[in-house]
């Protein structure tokens, strides 16, 4: 089984109540899903292997570390994945960025996959999925799914609010997946909204209804 990490860090805690709050405006709620995927991915990236360079400071010749290994592909599930996509760039700015778009039926609350573009070699990259909201889990199954089928091997999945349904789900669909969240919420409400969430991730932060 894939490892389940919630990274509650007290400043991670804060800016999630801020973006809970309904009356939390579109500028501050985009704002503040980065800040929260910048600190996400600073620990999501702490297993990355690091190898041994010799390098000369002013001073000295010497050993140092430096990254190696597979190198990152950042993949938000379209549309609300997006807003996590810049705070990861940010501690990760190399990284190169694939599109998966899915749309969640909402009346059967299936989802649907109509977009998908990827650098060329996913299969040989360290794929960071990012989806706000982890819910029924349908759509972040069906985009692994899909990203397997084309070759990717590694993934780990990023989510900033996670229902205990959607974190069985996944696990159970793809158990080589690491889940990372900021917040294990209670359980979807019967509309596949997740109880307390913070809404429609998409909507609040495009300011769409
Ligand atoms: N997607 C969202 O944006 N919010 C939820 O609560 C569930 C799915």
């Amino acid at each position: 089984m894939g490892k389940f990490q919630v990274i509650d860090h007290p400043l991670i805690q804060h800016k999630l109540t801020i973006i809970r709050d309904k009356n939390c405006g579109t500028k501050v709620f985009r704002e503040v899903v980065n800040e929260i995927a910048m600190l996400m991915a600073y620990e999501v990236s702490r297993d990355m292997p690091l190898e041994d360079i010799e390098i000369e400071t002013p001073i000295t010749l010497s050993t140092q570390k430096t990254l190696s290994g597979k190198k990152v592909a950042i993949v938000p599930i379209l549309r609300a994945g997006i807003g996590m996509v810049d705070g990861i760039l940010e501690l990760i700015p190399a990284a190169k960025v694939g599109h998966i778009g899915m749309f969640r039926d909402e009346e059967t609350l299936e989802p649907h996959e109509y977009f998908f573009k990827m650098p060329e070699d996913i299969d040989s990259r360290q794929l960071f999925i990012v989806d706000p909201m982890l819910a029924t889990g349908g759509s972040a199954i069906m985009a692994i799914d899909s990203l397997k089928k084309r070759g990717a091997s590694n993934m780990k999945f990023v989510c900033l609010v996670a229902a205990p349904e959607g974190v069985k789900a996944l696990q159970e669909a793809h158990p080589d997946v690491d889940i990372y969240t900021a917040a294990l919420d209670e359980q979807l409400n019967e509309l596949g909204y997740i109880v307390p969430g913070l809404g429609d991730a998409g909507d609040r932060l495009f300011g769409t209804k």
